[in-house]
This record gives structure tokens, sequence and C-alpha cells, in this order.
């Protein structure tokens, strides 16, 4: 899918002093409202993961969710919501981190992933890395084993690739 970079970069909107003054909030809505693009952003965060035996695939709340879900479908493995804390109804895991805009926290039910289990990481956008690597804090908790992080895109002057290591990181756009 060689023009997926254009297409991707044509479609996201960037809204400059959104959440806060100084951050350019990068919009997805414009790609999730196109179905074909959705469809290859699926496919492309999918690809490096297919025959790696993922048997769960872990969205973070909210907008790994919309990515994670499809992705679960697409590589035929589970799908489990990381969530922000105090939402699940179950017996939960915690871990907390600091957000490049705040500090926030992500639960997962404590029988969500099973001990062995190869468990894919998915959100949209990788910052300063604190979301998935307590994500990641959670997996291995659980006694997952993490396969790897998908992103559709990184904000690499924040240094979340090297927080995370390069070597499990995916993404199809790098800002
Ligand atoms: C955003 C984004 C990632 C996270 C990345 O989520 O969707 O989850 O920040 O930041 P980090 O790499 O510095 O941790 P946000 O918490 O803003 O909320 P949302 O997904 O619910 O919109
Ligand atoms: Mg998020």
């Amino acid at each position: 899918d060689t023009t997926l970079v254009a297409d991707l970069n044509a479609r996201l909107r960037d809204v400059p002093d959104f959440p806060k003054p100084g951050i350019v909030f990068k919009d997805i809505t414009p790609v999730l409202a196109d179905p074909r693009l959705f469809g290859r952003v699926i496919n492309a965060m999918s690809a490096p993961f297919r025959g790696q035996h993922v048997t769960k695939v872990v969205g973070v709340e909210a907008r790994g969710f919309l990515l994670g879900a499809p992705i679960a479908l697409a590589l035929n493995a589970g799908f489990v919501p990381a969530r922000k804390p105090g939402k699940l109804p179950h017996r939960s895991v915690v871990e907390r981190y600091s957000l490049e805009y705040g500090s926030d926290g992500v639960e997962m039910h404590e029988d969500a992933i099973l001990q062995g289990e190869r468990v894919l990481v998915v959100d949209d956008v990788l910052a300063t890395g604190g979301t998935a690597e307590a994500t990641a804090r959670l997996v291995s908790r659980l006694g997952g084993e993490l396969v790897g992080f998908s992103f559709l895109l990184s904000l690499d002057f924040l240094e979340g690739p090297n927080r995370l290591g390069r070597e499990r990181v995916t993404t199809l756009l790098t800002f």
C-alpha cells in the first residue's frame, strides 16, 4: 500500500492549541470516517504481526479502542480493553502514569490475559510512551508476553520509541 502514508497525511487534521495551548492535536476522525482508508489503516497496522501468534490485542481507552478492536478481528485474536481507572466491573489491576498533558492510569480485568498469552498493544498515538509503558506493565503483571506495540502515528520528538524500545514499536506515520 505505497500511497498510504500520503493518503493519511492528507486526511489527518492538525488542531492547534488543543487540548492546551502549544499542543497540536492530530485528529484521526477524518480517517475513521472513510471506510476504505480506515480499512487500509487496520490492514497496515496488523500486517507486521500476522503469523506472530497474537492471542490478545489490548486497546487503550479511548482512541485505542477504535483501532484495537478491528485489529484484533484482523489477527483472529481476542480484544481486551485497557480502561481509565474505575470503569471496569470485575477484579482489576491498575498502573499509573504521567501524560503529555495531565496524569492518568490504565486498568485491566485481572483475567483478561492468561499466563503465556501473546499480546499486541494498540493505540492511535505514541507521544511520551507513558500510556503504552503502563499498559505493557499490566500485560506483564498478568503473565502475558508482549509481542509489540502498533500505533497509527508517533510523535518521535517526545522520545516514545526510545522509552518503549524501538524494536518493539511499529507505526504508520512519524512526526
Ligand atoms: C492520548 C493518545 C494516547 C496517549 C499518548 O490519549 O490517544 O493514548 O495520549 O500519550 P503518551 O504516549 O504520552 O502516554 P488521551 O489520554 O489523551 O485520551 P483518549 O485516547 O481517551 O482521547
Ligand atoms: Mg488515548
